[in-house]
């Protein structure tokens, strides 16, 4: 584990430590995680249990199916988290959740940039509210479907915003970035062979021309955006027909 305090740190909650660091152990983000570049700790919610059988869930209050994951046991687990020596201060709560405010690239970014989130991992039917309130959680979501718990979703936004981390991705990052953040789909890629199964690589791309390229790379973005995800283009189309008029010569 590492204990340096000034390091981009995630630390989940989870009832399943063992899940981490999956796939956050290999590829890029293993790499920076192996070599310090952050660090991450799970810890078991269990661990703040109080009684003799180390439970943390009980019966939903009013009745109905499954079970709920107690507000006393999970504020306890927060609060050892965040009383740990090497833990960030003034660190976003987050709690993965389907009801969670969907997770955009703008708000990975606010994330990476920060010193990195608590993060707690919900299973059962839900947590408890007044824990949700009590220790301020923002509710997270990474998509409209339901997990069978917040571990996957947890790995999803480490993994976002470990790659944004300075010295992950080097240069491709700032590139690739700006191609998402600019609210536009990436363009179609290619490379060798020149023919695959008949379909050769579009001819602008072999053509040496920087600039037609660029241009068709733009376009190819637009009319992907426009024609796969309407709620990214709508809102640039409403932002072009609010531009200012160009301001006339004779203003002051
Ligand atoms: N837990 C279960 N489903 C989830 C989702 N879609 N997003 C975040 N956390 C979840």
């Amino acid at each position: 584990m590492n204990s340096n305090p000034t390091i981009w740190r995630a630390t989940v909650l989870t009832l399943f430590p063992d899940m981490f660091p999956g796939p956050l152990g290999v590829s890029l983000a293993g790499k920076a995680l192996s070599s310090g570049v952050w660090a991450l700790d799970a810890r078991d919610i269990r661990d703040s249990a109080t009684d003799r059988h180390r439970s943390v869930d009980d019966t939903p209050a009013g009745g109905g199916p499954g079970m709920v994951l107690r507000a006393d046991v999970l504020a306890a687990a927060i609060d050892a988290a965040e009383s740990a020596a090497d833990a960030p201060k003034h660190r976003p709560r987050l709690l993965m959740s389907p009801r969670g405010r969907p997770l955009t690239q703008s708000g990975v970014i606010e994330l990476a940039v920060g010193p990195g989130p608590l993060i707690v991992c919900g299973r059962f039917e839900g947590i408890d509210q007044r824990v949700i309130e009590a220790r301020g959680l923002e509710e997270v979501s990474v998509g409209d479907y339901v997990l069978s718990g917040g571990e996957i979703a947890a790995m999803a936004l480490i993994d976002a915003c470990v790659r944004l981390l300075p010295g992950v991705m080097g240069k491709l990052a700032s590139g690739v970035e700006e191609s998402f953040s600019g609210g536009l789909l990436e363009y179609p890629q290619y490379t060798r062979p020149q023919t695959f199964e008949g379909r050769p690589i579009p001819e602008v791309l072999t053509s040496g021309d920087h600039a037609r390229v660029a241009a068709w790379r733009q376009a190819e973005a637009e009319a992907l955006t426009r024609q796969r995800r309407p709620d990214l283009w709508a809102p640039r189309e409403s932002r072009k027909g609010c531009r200012m008029p160009p301001k006339s010569t004779t203003d002051g």
